[in-house]
Formats: structure tokens, C-alpha cells, sequence
């Protein structure tokens, strides 16, 4: 089949090239020229396994191109996937330009009946109105068919999410759609779920509360856990290998941030007190997680004392391992209340350098994360990066000037860190 997708950002290409992969002919499509310049060369512009291995592999074999040319693009192709961003407005719902942009360019080129599918994540009943957007937008009277098609890729592991989902989920009205987009698929072995635009959307959104809430959920119960000398990696485990709860997203510690969760749950829950149904369990979700930076430094505090002049290593920089991506991550609030508390902030990660921004605030960085811990009075670990996991620990206790350790993901091992008498700290009393 000839794919178009439009928007090429870490869901774009991944599944251009993920759709390249399975036979097709696809082009994925961006306004940027920097950004198309470097794929046409093969040359991915972010940080994700497998991807670059996979891109040359089909830019070889000449099923999988780049382009600017919006017009080309969409004349020549028949499926047209829409995969740009909806970043949050200050209100907290999404902006819609881009998706409505993508939709009025298909509207201007269009020349005959197109299949639309809509992979970014959008409020529910977006997906309708993409129809309207692209009628309206050009002369042509060819009818288009619009569905829903929600991605569900973690950063990080979305090579390996988009050839092994857990689920398809298609959402249409139209049965040539349903049936057009399972045909694309046919080579994923999973469950196919065919539902309505609005029940595609509304699954993306409330997997994606779900999951959010089991992280807080598990953070409140770590607090608790804390008092009562608890540790919380044993309740997970024992929780999690009960079929009905499942293990993961149980890891308690400095709480979720990303691209994804902090705003689709601010777009979620605006959306349902607009139509008068609050969703109180994912808004108590979302101040949980506001908390959990506040929860750790405190403790920081309390072992260390005023911050004023002190030496603070902040290990990780990215919202998790194995991305280069820094949006709503924890490590922003904490390094800035660090700031504020006058510490001196030193930082590492094994691939994000730090924004001018923070150099400018003072914040130091350091390639070498020995540099980083020595002659540290708390070292805070942000980032569950296995690095960090690996440091010759016997040969921090030697170099930092206090010995004490704030692990905000739960990743060390406490009980070999006292014997090297580290003060250690996680979340939930591990
Ligand atoms: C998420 C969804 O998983 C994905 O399906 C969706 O399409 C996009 O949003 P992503 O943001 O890449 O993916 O990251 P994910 O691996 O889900 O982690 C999100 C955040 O939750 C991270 O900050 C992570 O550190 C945190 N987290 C995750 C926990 O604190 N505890 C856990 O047990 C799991």
C-alpha cells in the first residue's frame, strides 16, 4: 500500500519506518527541512534504538522516502496518516493547529478519495471533525474516510512497541477504513480492536490515565511505606503478580513526565469538566505527582540541612533512561528548586546536555560522572539510567564529602550502600 504519514517526530518516522518494514511504500512528510534534509540522508535526528538500523535498511531497499513537497505527497498516496504533535495550550487542553494544518494541506491537494487516519493523540471527537476540516479546505468533492488509530509508543522502546503492540485499536465509521487500515496491519500478530473515532480517542486517553494512576497510586502507598518501615519494591512485587493488577508501572519513585502523560491528563481532565464529569481520581492522580520532587528534597533536606552553598550531584537529566528527551521531566523542578535554595548544582547524563538556560542559571555539567559526585553533600538520582547502577560505589564514598544518597527511582541497592555507610534514601523505604 502507499503510505503518506504526515509529521515526522518519534512516532512519524518510527512508523515510517515500521510501515516501510512490513512492505509498504511510505513517505513521511514534514515542513521542516532540516529535519526531512537529515532523514533523505539516513541520518535519524533523534535518539532511538533500532530506528537508525531499520531506517537504512529501508531507504535501501527504496521503499521508504523523505519530502518537503506537500503537494507531491499527498496526490501520490491514498492512506494519509497524520502523526504531528498536540502539545498542551497554558489551559491545559490541546492545541489542534498542527492536526489542523495537516488537514486543510490535504484539503489543498487533494485530488481524489483519500483514507485519513489520525495517530496523534487527540480529545475525543477530533478525529470527526479532521473530515470537515479537509472538505472545507479545498475544491475537490472526492470523498475522504477518516479513522483513528492511536499509538501507544513509549519513548525509548518504540521500535520494539510498534512491531509488538500490545493491541491495534482502529476507530471509524467507515468499514472501508476499518478494513483498509487491518489490511496494513496484516502482518501484526495481536488483537485488533474496531470501535468508533471517539472510542479510539477515548481508549489512548484513559490507557494513558490508567497507567498514570498506578504510578501514583504506588507513590502515595510509598510515603506510606515509609513511615510504617515498609519496603515498597516488595509490595509492588507482591501486588503485581496478581494477574488483575499486573507488574508494571508499579516502580514508585520521583513520578511520571514526558511527552505524553503530564499532557494528556491535563487534556483529559479539562475535557471532562468541560462536559461536567470531573474525573477526580486522575485529577488527585496528577497532584500526587506534582508532589513528588517536593517529597524528595525535603528529605534531602532533612539529612543535609539548609542547601545554601552545598554541593548537589543531580545524576540524569532525561524523564527516563534511554531517551534524550527532557520535556516534564522530574530533574526540572528539582534542579530549579535547587537553585532557589542556592545549592550548587552539579548534573550528569549519559546523553542529554544541559539547555543554555541552565548554564546561564549556574548549573555546571560534567561528562564524567565521578566529577559530578566528587566532593558532593547529596548526591539525587533523577534518572533510573543503568549507569548509574554500575559507578564504582566504593569508589564514591571516597571522593564526595558527605556520603548520602537521594535515589528518586528506587535503583540502587540500599542494603550494600550502608555497608559502604552512605546515608541512603529511595521512596518507599527501600
Ligand atoms: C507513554 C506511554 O507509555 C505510551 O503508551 C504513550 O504512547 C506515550 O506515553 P513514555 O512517555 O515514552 O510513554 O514513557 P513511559 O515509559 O510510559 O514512562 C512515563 C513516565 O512514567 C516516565 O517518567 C517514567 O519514569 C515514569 N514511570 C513509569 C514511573 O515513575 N514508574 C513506573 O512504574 C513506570
Amino acid at each position: 500500500m502507499k503510505i503518506l504519514l504526515i509529521g515526522q517526530g518519534y512516532v512519524g518516522t518510527t512508523m515510517a519506518v515500521v510501515l516501510a518494514n512490513a512492505g509498504h511504500e511510505v513517505t513521511g512528510l514534514d515542513i521542516d527541512h532540516d529535519k526531512i534534509a537529515s532523514l533523505q540522508k539516513g541520518k535519524l535526528y533523534f535518539y532511538e534504538p533500532g530506528v537508525q538500523k531499520m531506517l537504512d535498511k529501508q531507504l535501501e531497499a527504496n521503499r521508504l522516502q523523505f519530502t518537503t513537497d506537500a503537494r507531491q505527497a499527498v496526490v501520490n498516496n491514498d492512506i494519509l496518516f497524520i502523526t504531528v504533535g498536540t502539545p498542551s495550550l497554558s489551559n491545559g487542553n490541546a492545541d489542534l493547529t498542527y492536526i489542523k494544518n495537516a488537514a486543510k494541506m490535504i484539503g489543498q491537494y487533494k485530488n481524489k478519495k483519500k483514507i485519513i487516519v489520525v495517530k496523534s493523540t487527540v480529545p475525543v471527537g477530533t478525529t470527526e471533525k479532521v473530515k470537515d476540516w479537509v472538505m472545507e479546505a479545498g475544491e475537490d468533492t472526492a470523498p475522504v474516510e477518516v479513522a483513528m488509530n492511536p499509538e501507544f509508543l513509549r519513548e525509548g522502546n518504540a521500535l520494539q512497541d510498534a512491531l509488538y503492540p500490545d493491541r491495534i485499536v482502529i476507530g471509524s465509521h467507515s468499514d472501508e477504513a476499518l478494513e483498509t487500515i487491518h489490511q496494513l496491519y496484516q502482518q501484526w500478530n495481536c488483537p485488533f480492536i474496531k470501535t468508533t473515532p471517539r472510542g479510539a480517542e477515548m481508549i489512548k486517553y484513559a490507557s494513558n490515565g490508567f497507567l498514570a494512576t498506578k504510578i501514583s497510586f504506588i507513590n502515595e502507598i510509598a510515603m506510606l511505606c515509609d513511615k510504617l518501615e515498609v519496603n515498597v519494591r516488595d509490595v509492588s512485587k507482591g501486588m503485581g503478580l496478581d494477574k488483575r493488577i499486573g507488574p508494571s508501572f508499579l516502580e514508585a519513585g520521583l513520578g511520571y513526565g514526558g511527552s505524553c502523560f503530564p499532557k494528556d491528563i491535563k487534556e483529559f481532565l479539562w475535557t471532562a469538566n468541560t462536559n461536567q464529569i470531573p474525573l477526580s481520581i486522575l485529577s488527585k492522580v496528577e497532584q500526587v505527582n506534582h508532589h513528588q520532587p517536593d517529597y524528595l528534597l525535603d528529605k534531602v533536606k532533612k539529612q543535609v540541612g539548609s542547601l545554601t552553598g552545598k554541593n548537589v550531584a543531580v545524576l540524569g537529566l532525561a524523564f527516563k533512561p534511554h531517551t534524550d528527551d527532557t520535556r516534564e521531566s522530574v530533574s526540572i523542578p528539582i534542579i530549579q528548586q535547587l537553585l532557589e535554595e542556592k545549592a550548587i548544582v552539579t548534573v550528569h547524563d549519559p546523553v542529554v546536555n544541559l539547555e543554555a538556560n541552565w548554564i546561564e542559571k549556574g548549573v555546571l555539567q560534567n561528562n564524567d560522572p565521578y566529577q559530578v559526585i566528587k566532593e558532593s553533600d547529596a548526591i539525587i538520582i533523577c534518572t533510573n539510567w543503568p549507569q548509574y547502577e554500575a559507578l564504582d560505589w566504593k569508589k564514591v564514598r571516597k571522593i564526595v564529602r558527605h556520603p548520602a544518597i537521594f535515589d528518586g527511582r528506587n535503583m540502587l541497592n540500599a542494603e550494600q550502600l550502608s555497608e559502604l555507610r552512605f546515608h541512603y534514601e529511595g521512596i518507599g523505604y527501600p
